[in-house]
């Protein structure tokens, strides 16, 4: 998965492929040590027992996404990049509208909006889906990329 805080990644994987998948996070440790290494192990482990996998994290650089490519790559299975590419004021409401212990610090969407950079099939992904934001049913759309009040 790419995409930022609150962009709807963990929805979208629960809806399309927790049935088949097993979900792995490093938001499911949050205080453990050397997260990126467990992550990356538990991966591997899963691949090798047969297991499809996808990593619900915002892996929002090619640095990022490139340990995982190399894990399927070593497990000789397919992968495949799904980025929700929600517009940052609409991952930003999102979050703000979270319960506070659930909230993702402005910082932190900040960061991974400074470092997003979309997925592609050069980086080794045999497929790469993109996710559209969807304005919300009866509700007010919610603010279009680039969309200025009062324009
Ligand atoms: N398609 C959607 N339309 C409207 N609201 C949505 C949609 N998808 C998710 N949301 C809501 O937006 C919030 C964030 O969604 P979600 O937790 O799936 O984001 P996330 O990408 O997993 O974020 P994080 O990286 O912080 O885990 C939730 O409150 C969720 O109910
Ligand atoms: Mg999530």
């Amino acid at each position: 998965m790419v995409g930022l805080q609150g962009a709807g990644k963990s929805t979208w994987v629960a809806e399309h492929l927790a049935a088949t998948h097993a979900v792995v996070s490093k938001d499911h440790w949050p205080r453990a040590r050397r997260r990126e290494a467990r992550q990356r192990r538990v991966v591997a482990e899963l691949l090798a027992a047969g297991r499809s996998v996808v990593v619900d994290n915002t892996n929002p650089s090619a640095e990022e996404r490139a340990p995982l490519v190399a894990a399927a790559r070593a497990a000789g299975v397919p992968v495949r990049a799904v980025w929700l590419d929600t517009p940052l004021p609409t991952c930003l409401a999102r979050n703000e509208a979270r319960e506070a212990r659930a909230r993702v610090p402005l910082v932190g969407v900040l960061s991974a909006r400074a470092r997003l950079v979309p997925p592609t099939a050069a980086e080794g992904f045999d497929r790469v889906d993109v996710v559209a934001a969807q304005p919300a049913r009866g509700a007010a759309a919610e603010p279009a990329p680039g969309s200025a009040p009062g324009e």
